[in-house]
């Protein structure tokens, strides 16, 4: 029996819809386990942004500070650009908890139909270890010249040694404890400053582990991914190539609705951040159609990270039960369900294991 304190943003679009799956679930669950969530409910999202011109309180991350967890749904609006209300509230949250590890598990779940042909998105498991704080995603650079024709922009990478060292630590430890495999995505031909330091970085790292790492070009990898997705097992990837590489992952398994992932400091330090892969989804939301499994998984990751082990277990099970059955699967992985009908299954296979 555990208790803990969870910081809850359920955001834009259908990060609302897959936040009310999740404790609607979690409502059922927790009295079963005799654990303990106490939330705090935070409306930051781009409608506060319209209202009063921020994604966040200017205290904001001390409150987040506070908790041992935070749960979100996803965060984005139309009629807000992206890169205010992302860099209002999540970017900052991942650097500033030093949430330098963004693992994004994939599996073939049964019953979720892949657009792969089935001998070969059967068994594909693969754990996407993607560097979370720093790589291509940074703020140094700007533009100049606005207005005239010498108009320019400029964006710099920044890869640090202990950036890089930290996150293939993590990877290697992951792929010791599974396959004894990583393969590690470079780029190393064409961006040729921070991919060599980088491969040669993690190369280090490496020779102290029982580990086979294999370094592939990201497009090549991307290919090889669709072509033989299940002989992967970990892959290591800076912040943009593991982005595109999750949800190239996520899509081979059926759909980014499914996807979960969780934002970790591994030190333990600052709370960590759990939340699906998906965005808000505008083209969808309010239509009460969104899938919640990868919110829900999501949350199976937080109870797992909060000690609530029982729990995160009974929830996995439920969840893959609900996609079992066809009646219970939303149109995103080939069924009629909405969110409430798939809910609804996860809560009742819930309650029935435990009668
Ligand atoms: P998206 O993930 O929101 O949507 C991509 C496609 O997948 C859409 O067709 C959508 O309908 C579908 N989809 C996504 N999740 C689904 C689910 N649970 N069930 C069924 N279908 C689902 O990506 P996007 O369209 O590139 O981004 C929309 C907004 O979300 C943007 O503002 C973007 O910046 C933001 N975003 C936020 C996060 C986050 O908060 N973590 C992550 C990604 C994108
Ligand atoms: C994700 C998202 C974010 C990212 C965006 C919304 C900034 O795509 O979590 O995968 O690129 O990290
Ligand atoms: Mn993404």
């Amino acid at each position: 029996m555990s208790k803990a304190n969870v910081a809850q943003i359920a955001g834009d679009g259908i990060g609302v819809e897959v936040m009310d799956s999740a404790r609607a679930v979690l409502d059922v669950l927790l009295p079963l386990t005799g654990d303990t969530i106490v939330w705090t409910e935070l409306d930051w999202s781009c409608e506060r942004y319209r209202k009063r011109g921020a994604m966040m309180p200017a205290d904001g991350l001390d409150v987040l500070g506070r908790h041992d967890a935070v749960l979100l749904g996803a965060v984005g609006s139309p009629d807000v650009p992206d890169h205010i209300s992302l860099w209002q509230l999540l970017i900052p949250i991942r650097r500033t908890f030093n949430q330098y590890v963004n693992l994004r598990p994939v599996r073939a779940l049964e019953g979720v139909p892949s657009p792969l042909r089935p001998e070969l998105a059967a068994d594909v498991d693969i754990v996407i270890v993607r560097e979370n704080t720093e790589g291509e995603y940074s703020e140094v650079g700007g533009r100049f010249g606005t207005g005239t024709p010498l108009e320019s922009a400029f964006q710099q990478s920044v890869f640090t040694r202990v950036g890089v060292q930290r996150v293939a630590h993590y990877a290697l430890e992951k792929a010791v404890a599974r396959s004894g495999r990583v393969t590690v995505a470079t780029k190393s031909n064409g961006i040729v400053h921070t991919m060599p330091f980088w491969d040669e970085t993690v190369r280090e790292v490496a020779s102290a582990y029982p580990v086979t790492a294999t370094f592939e070009h990201v497009d090549a990898l991307a290919a090889k991914l669709v072509m033989r997705a299940s002989s992967f097992d970990v892959v290591l990837a800076s912040n943009l190539f593991g982005d595109i590489l999750s949800d190239l992952a996520a899509g081979l398994c059926g759909s980014i609705g499914i996807a979960p992932s969780a934002n970790i400091d591994p030190t333990g330090q600052f709370p960590s951040m759990f939340e699906p892969v998906h965005g808000s989804a505008p083209d969808i939301a309010g239509q009460g159609r969104a899938n919640p499994v990868g919110m829900l998984w999501s949350v199976v990751m937080m109870l797992e990270h909060l000690g609530m082990l029982r729990a995160s277990a009974l929830l996995m099970a439920a969840v893959e039960q609900t996609l079992r059955d066809p009646g219970t699967r939303t149109a995103d992985v080939g069924g009629h369900a909405d969110t409430r009908t798939v809910t609804a299954a996860v809560i009742e296979h819930l309650t029935k294991e435990q009668s």
